[in-house]
């Protein structure tokens, strides 16, 4: 069984060792998550989660409000909307249907607001893989864009086109 659970600080030693898993730095190498003090910390515009399988830590899931994050990373944007990170810790459990659970987990979370009218995704252009996971889960490619040193595509999933 899978279940999302709110990330805490127990979980940095493990968040740590997933940072630096090859998988793991080739879909974010630029990012620096802050772990240490953004464990400690639980602002309102945001969720970071832990996936469980039966009770084993295997990925991580983080749900912003793009429009009140704090740095403003996705710029001018509108409200009501989401965005995600999502990644699996160790390479041996990729593609085995895990992140496909794990996302059904965090849309059918995002779409529990009422308000929320739809979930952005900021893959890199070259994280290939990626773009056919999304597209697999009904996002659409609206549009190419860069954040800080990052060529990444937009996707979006409307709460119309979300079947959960
Ligand atoms: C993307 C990810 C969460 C998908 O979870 P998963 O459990 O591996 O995926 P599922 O088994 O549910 O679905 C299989 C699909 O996942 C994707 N996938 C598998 N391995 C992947 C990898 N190393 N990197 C990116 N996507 C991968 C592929 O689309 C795969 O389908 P394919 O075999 O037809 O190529 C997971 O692969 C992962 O953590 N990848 C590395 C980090 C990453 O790229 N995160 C997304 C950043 S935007």
């Amino acid at each position: 069984m899978m279940i999302l659970r709110a990330a805490t600080p127990d979980d940095l030693a493990l968040l740590l060792h997933w940072d630096e898993q090859p998988h793991v730095v080739a879909s974010d190498p630029t990012d620096d998550w802050h772990w240490e003090l953004e464990l400690s910390r639980s602002p309102d515009w945001r969720e970071q989660l832990i996936a469980e399988l039966d009770g084993r830590p295997i990925g991580v899931i983080q749900i912003i409000d793009p429009a009140r994050e704090e740095s403003h990373y996705w710029g001018d944007i509108a409200t009501n909307l989401r965005a995600i990170d999502i990644w699996i810790g160790e390479a041996s459990d990729l593609g085995k249907g895990y992140g496909t659970q794990m996302m059904q987990l965090a849309l059918t979370r995002c779409f529990a607001d009422p308000a929320v009218t739809a979930v952005l995704l900021d893959p890199l252009v070259s994280n290939i893989r990626a773009h056919r996971f999304y597209e697999r889960l009904g996002f659409e490619r609206i549009e190419q864009r860069r954040f800080g040193e990052d060529d990444c595509f937009v996707y979006r999933l409307s709460r119309n086109d979300w079947h959960d």
